[in-house]
C-alpha cells in the first residue's frame, strides 16, 4: 500500500471507530493490580445483571493471554460472524453481546504470543469492527496490571466513563490496585470504584466466617485513594462452580455474593446517572 493509501485507511478506521463508540452510552473497563482477583467473574456477572435490569450490554474481552469470558459463559465453541458490514459479536440472552479472541483462536491450548502493537491492534479491531450497535454499556474486561491492553482501552475509547478496579483483601493485592487508582488517575480516566472480592468464607458446616484473605483492606485502600467503595464478595463454592459450567452466579443463586452483588451493581448504576 501506498503511503496516502494507508493514511486513508487509518483515517476511515478513526471514523468507524469513532461512529461505532458513539453509538455506546456508557464504556467501563475492569481492571485489578493482580490476577486471578475475579475481574471476568466480575465484569460477565454485571453484564448479565445490567441485562437483567433491562440494558444492552456488550463485553469485550480484552485479555488478550487469557480470554475467559467465553469460558464463564459458556459460549466457548460459538464463532462470530462475519459480514461485509463487520464482524457480529455472539449473542447471550437476554441482551448481551460478546467478543472475544478465544472464538477466533484455532484451539484452546493455543497461546497468544504477541507483542504490543498487535494486541493493540486486536483492541482496535474489536471496537472498530465489530458490529456492537445501540449498546448501554459496553464493558472491557481486561488482564491484570497496567500494560499493553489497558492502555490500549484506555486510549482508544472515546469518552470511557471509567474503570472499576477489583482486588481481594490482603496487602499484596492492595498494593497492586493502589496501582491501577494512580494508572487511571494518570490517564484522566475516572475510577468508578473498588470492589473487594474474596472478601470471607462462610463455613457452609458451621456458619462462623474465616477471613482467608483478610476482610476490609479495599475499602480502605479507597478511602485511602478517595475513590468510591462499591462493595465485598464473599468466598462462595458456588463462584467456582458457575465460573466453571458458564452459568454466572448472579443468575443461578439466591446466595449472600449474589446479593451482594447486584446491590454493587445497584451502585455502580448510580455512580454512572449521576454523572
Ligand atoms: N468470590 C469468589 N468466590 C469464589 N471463587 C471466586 C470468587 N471470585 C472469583 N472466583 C474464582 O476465582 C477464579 C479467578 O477468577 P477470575 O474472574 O477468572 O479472575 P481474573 O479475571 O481476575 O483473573 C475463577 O475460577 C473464579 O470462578
Ligand atoms: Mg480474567
Amino acid at each position: 500500500m501506498k503511503k496516502e493509501e494507508k493514511e486513508e485507511e487509518a483515517m476511515a478506521q478513526e471514523k468507524r471507530l469513532k461512529e461505532r463508540m458513539g453509538k455506546i452510552k456508557h464504556k467501563i473497563m475492569v481492571m485489578s493490580g493482580k490476577g486471578g482477583v475475579g475481574k471476568t467473574t466480575v465484569a460477565v456477572n454485571l453484564a448479565l445483571t445490567l441485562a437483567a435490569k433491562g440494558y444492552e450490554v456488550g463485553i469485550m474481552d480484552a485479555d488478550v493471554h487469557g480470554p475467559n469470558v467465553p469460558k464463564m459463559l459458556g459460549i466457548e465453541d460459538e464463532s462470530p460472524d462475519v459480514t461485509e458490514e463487520g464482524i457480529v459479536p455472539v449473542f447471550v440472552p437476554p441482551r448481551v453481546k460478546v467478543m472475544s479472541l478465544a472464538f477466533l483462536l484455532q484451539s484452546k491450548d493455543t497461546p497468544v504470543v504477541w507483542r504490543g502493537p498487535l494486541k493493540m491492534g486486536v483492541i482496535k479491531q474489536f471496537l472498530t469492527d465489530v458490529l456492537w450497535g445501540d449498546l448501554d454499556f459496553l464493558i472491557a474486561d481486561l488482564p491484570p496490571g497496567t500494560g499493553d491492553e489497558p492502555l490500549s482501552v484506555a486510549q482508544l475509547v472515546p469518552e470511557i466513563d471509567g474503570a472499576i478496579i477489583v482486588t481481594t483483601p490482603q496487602d499484596v493485592a492492595l498494593l497492586d490496585s493502589r496501582k491501577s487508582v494512580t494508572f487511571a488517575k494518570k490517564l484522566g480516566i475516572p475510577v468508578i470504584g473498588i470492589i473487594e472480592n474474596m472478601s470471607g468464607f462462610k463455613c457452609p458446616k458451621c456458619g462462623e466466617t474465616i477471613d482467608l484473605f483478610k476482610t476490609g483492606g479495599g475499602e480502605r485502600a479507597a478511602i485511602d485513594m478517595g475513590v468510591p467503595f462499591l462493595g465485598r464478595i464473599p468466598i462462595e463454592v458456588n463462584i467456582v462452580l458457575s465460573g466453571d459450567s458458564g452459568i454466572p452466579f448472579v443468575l443461578e443463586h439466591e446466595s449472600e455474593a449474589a446479593q451482594s452483588f447486584r446491590a454493587i451493581v445497584d451502585n455502580i448504576e448510580y455512580i454512572m446517572k449521576g454523572e
